[in-house]
């Protein structure tokens, strides 16, 4: 089967579907690849790198668009100027098309694909599950339109990011809040940070508390108790009562920060409008807003989508190109994850693709099929969300259904007490005194060990590991005062001991090192 590659056609788009290493691994799956002429070079990919792994490079467009059997693309097909017809019209009758396609935004396209007779999987459409991650291209794309935006907030916002102590005065570090912790959104955390910035992040799903500290910011609670994940690993719509406590903490940071990026969104919604003309006055003169969800309406009052304007000395950031800012790694990210998609479609490697419509992840995507519109698909099929836990809790909007305990609480630990003691003077009085204070200290030990643990940020528990690790390897000092005792089993058993925990310390060690280095950063 023949893979075709046309050059984008949307103004301002620069990225492509595939890139030379990407084409080589589609080679490799038994198809040949066919790129239109110059369709890499907005993304600095010449013809002759294309070229060099084997991939055939077509002058003509309609010959590229009628010779294919699958057609990958970026954005949805639309009018092609140049040629005067639409895209979908120049398809091969029974091809299949993968692109960004939009089905609840876009219901005229699917009418025409279904009437072209044409199979299209929507890689927008791909579902939130695990098992499809490699294929997530919304995910690959967020996630550098969130590094992306930071990038611009630095670019238009006119001191450093990380705090210094120059001969010439101290500076601050700036302040980022961060609101809507998804992809992008964690992605725009992990850069900031990475700049040195302090970052505050707020999201109306709480599980996502944990990532937001993990990666070094601070998670900012709204004083209002709503459950806020939806299906699917989407936030849902949250109720008047919380959007007017979130209104007011948002108000209270946008006076204290320098940058604000705004990436709060829930699919097929207009993004929520979090950020009113007031907030933008009160921010001081110089700060700077970005907002990723500017394509669907704006998180800010003010955004003009696709432009940086200045209101109340603020810039308010509004690109919607943020992904083509940064084309070369947008075009190989995604590339990779159609090379995933035609992975699942190929599995004999045999150059042939087959749509399985039982398979959950591919069900998902496949919007058209054979010329049948199959969109939406079922939902998928689990979503676990970890319960809610938020503390300064003011309201609830529906009671929690509480079962009663067959034994009350306070009946049940005086209970528990009244055992344990019992089971301690047992112990105590039957148990030799070397073991007793033995377990004295090694209750001591795990007491002190809980205190320290707890207090420790989430991000450094894994250093924190690797040198307890590191310590632990103290059975070394065990294994030398066995090496030297008579028995060759003695020996060679204490000498692989010795050799073991050194790899084990030393390794324990450089890990911690190695972690910690990547949390250093001067403020
Ligand atoms: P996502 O769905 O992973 O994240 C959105 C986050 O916003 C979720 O964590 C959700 O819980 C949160 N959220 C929803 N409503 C909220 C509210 N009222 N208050 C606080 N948080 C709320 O989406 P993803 O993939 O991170 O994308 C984020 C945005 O970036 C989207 O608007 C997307 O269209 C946009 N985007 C923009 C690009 C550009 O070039 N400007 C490129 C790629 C994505």
């Amino acid at each position: 089967m023949r893979i075709g590659i046309p050059h984008e056609t949307h103004t301002g788009e620069k990225r492509v579907a595939t890139t030379p290493e990407v084409a080589a691994k589609l080679i490799k799956l038994g198809f040949e690849v066919a790129l239109q002429k110059d369709a890499g070079s907005c993304a600095y990919l010449s013809d002759d790198a294309y070229r060099a792994v084997g991939v055939v490079i077509v002058d003509d467009v309609r010959e590229l668009w009628t010779s294919s059997d699958v057609v990958l693309k970026v954005r949805a097909p639309g009018p092609n100027a140049e040629l005067g017809c639409h895209e979908v019209d120049l398809m091969k009758v029974g091809a299949t098309l993968i692109s960004f396609i939009w089905p609840a935004q876009n219901p005229e396209l699917l009418e025409r694909l279904a009437a072209r007779n044409v199979t299209v999987l929507a890689m927008d459409s791909v579902p939130r599950i695990s098992r499809a991650q490699k294929l997530d291209a919304l995910s690959s794309m967020a996630n550098i339109a969130g590094y992306r935006a930071v990038i611009e907030a630095a670019q238009n916002f006119g001191r450093f990011f990380t705090g210094q102590v120059t001969a010439a005065g101290k500076v601050p570090p700036a302040k980022v809040f961060v609101i809507g912790a998804g992809v992008a959104g964690l992605a725009a955390i992990g850069a900031a940070n990475g700049l040195g910035a302090i970052v505050r992040a707020m999201d109306t799903r709480p599980e996502v508390k944990d990532q937001v500290k993990s990666l070094g910011a601070e998670f900012v609670e709204v004083n209002y108790q709503e459950e806020g994940s939806g299906t699917g690993g989407y936030a849902k719509v949250m109720s008047e009562g919380y959007q007017k406590a979130q209104h007011d903490t948002i108000a209270r940071q946008c006076s204290e920060v320098d940058i604000v990026i705004t990436t709060a969104l829930i699919p097929g919604k207009p993004a929520p409008k979090l950020i009113t003309a007031e907030m933008v006055a009160s921010m001081q003169d110089g700060s700077v807003i970005v907002d990723l969800a500017s394509e669907q309406g704006g998180n800010c009052e003010l955004t003009v989508p696709g432009e940086v304007v200045v209101r109340h000395g603020v810039s308010i950031v509004g690109y919607t190109d943020l992904t083509s800012r940064m084309a070369r790694q947008s075009s190989q990210l995604y590339g990779t994850n159609l090379l995933r998609v035609l992975e699942e479609l190929c599995p004999g490697k045999d150059g042939t693709t087959t749509v399985d419509m039982s398979d959950e992840m591919i069900r998902g995507a496949t919007v058209v099929k054979n010329g049948e519109i199959t969109w939406p698909p079922p939902a998928p099929k689990l979503y676990a969300a970890p319960a809610f836990t938020a503390p300064g809790i003011t309201a609830t909007p529906s009671p929690p259904i509480t079962k009663k305990p067959l034994i009350p609480e306070s009946l049940r630990n005086a209970l528990f007490t009244l055992i344990a003691m019992g089971l301690l003077f047992g112990l105590g009085s039957s148990a030799p005194s070397a073991f007793m204070s033995h377990l004295m200290v090694f209750v001591l030990a795990c007491f002190v060990g809980y205190m320290v643990i707890w207090n420790v940020r989430p991000a450094l528990h894994t250093p924190l590991m690797s040198v307890t690790n590191a310590i632990s390897s103290i059975i070394a000092i065990g294994a030398l005062i066995q090496v030297s005792t008579p028995g060759l089993l003695m020996k060679v058993l204490a000498g692989s001991a010795l050799v073991l925990t050194t790899v084990n310390m030393a390794g324990g060690f450089a890990v911690t090192q190695r972690m910690l280095r990547m949390f250093r950063r001067s403020e």
